[in-house]
């Protein structure tokens, strides 16, 4: 009926200018090594708008990793570089290089990528890699960050997403989240918990990026509260 019809022209018109406002969207590539539940909450979010984003490509280091199968099941487009099909760690890099070049990214989200970028392969992408980690950074680095959080008894762990710079798991900090660790905590409930944190905390940093609210000073980041 008209009224029907009138509310959608309106809805249209207001997410048309809003979208107009908003800027292009930004054309994102994910790196992800196994199951992929933080590569698949980013694109939740860029497919219902959160993030203003498109995802143009995700590259994986491990033939057979479940994020290929999440991936395909998207239409993305997936670049598999086996590091063991590469006589170097700087071959390997230029042929992820090489095979991203055309999208343009803008924005490269490592999501669960278990492999350290180059200081090379970075500054080719300044300020525009973001990765999540499984812990309240700067405690924590490295493997099993989880694990290493039940050990050393600490009662609030969390994640972290920040810029990536050729040092492991450091870079400007985006936004952190925390949970409570409890006495019966293991590695792998911790990490449950934290998960549930990370998919949220990510598609927030993400959505900040492609909105163009981020700035970085330093090694602070501004722009991220309200
Ligand atoms: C997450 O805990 C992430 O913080 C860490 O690796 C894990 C990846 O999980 N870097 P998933 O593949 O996103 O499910």
């Amino acid at each position: 009926n008209d009224v029907t019809f009138f509310t959608q022209v309106v809805f249209c018109f207001v997410k048309t200018i809003h979208e107009f406002f908003r800027g292009s969207k930004k054309r994102m590539v994910i790196f992800a090594s196994g199951r992929g539940s933080n590569a698949e909450a980013l694109h939740e979010a860029v497919e219902n708008g959160t993030i203003n984003a498109e995802i143009k490509a995700l590259v994986t280091d491990i033939p057979g990793a479940a994020c290929i199968d999440k991936a395909k099941s998207w239409g993305v487009p997936v670049i598999v570089a086996d590091r063991k099909s590469f006589a170097s760690k700087q071959a390997f890099e230029q042929y992820i290089l090489d095979a991203i070049a055309p999208y343009a990214a803008d924005v490269i989200c490592l999501a669960g990528f278990m492999r350290l970028l180059s200081s090379d392969f970075i500054s080719h992408y300044e300020h525009k890699i973001i990765n999540i980690h499984p812990a309240l950074l700067p405690s924590f680095r490295g493997l099993h960050a989880q694990g290493q959080a039940v050990a050393a008894g600490v009662k609030i762990a969390g994640c972290t997403v920040h810029f990536v710079v050729p040092d492991m798991d450091a870079g400007p900090i985006i936004l952190q989240s925390a949970v409570p660790v409890y006495e019966d905590d293991t590695e792998d409930t911790l990490a449950a918990r934290i998960l549930t944190k990370e998919h949220p905390t990510y598609v927030r940093a993400a959505a900040l990026f492609c909105d163009d609210k981020l700035t970085i000073d330093g090694n602070v980041v501004k722009g991220t509260q309200e």
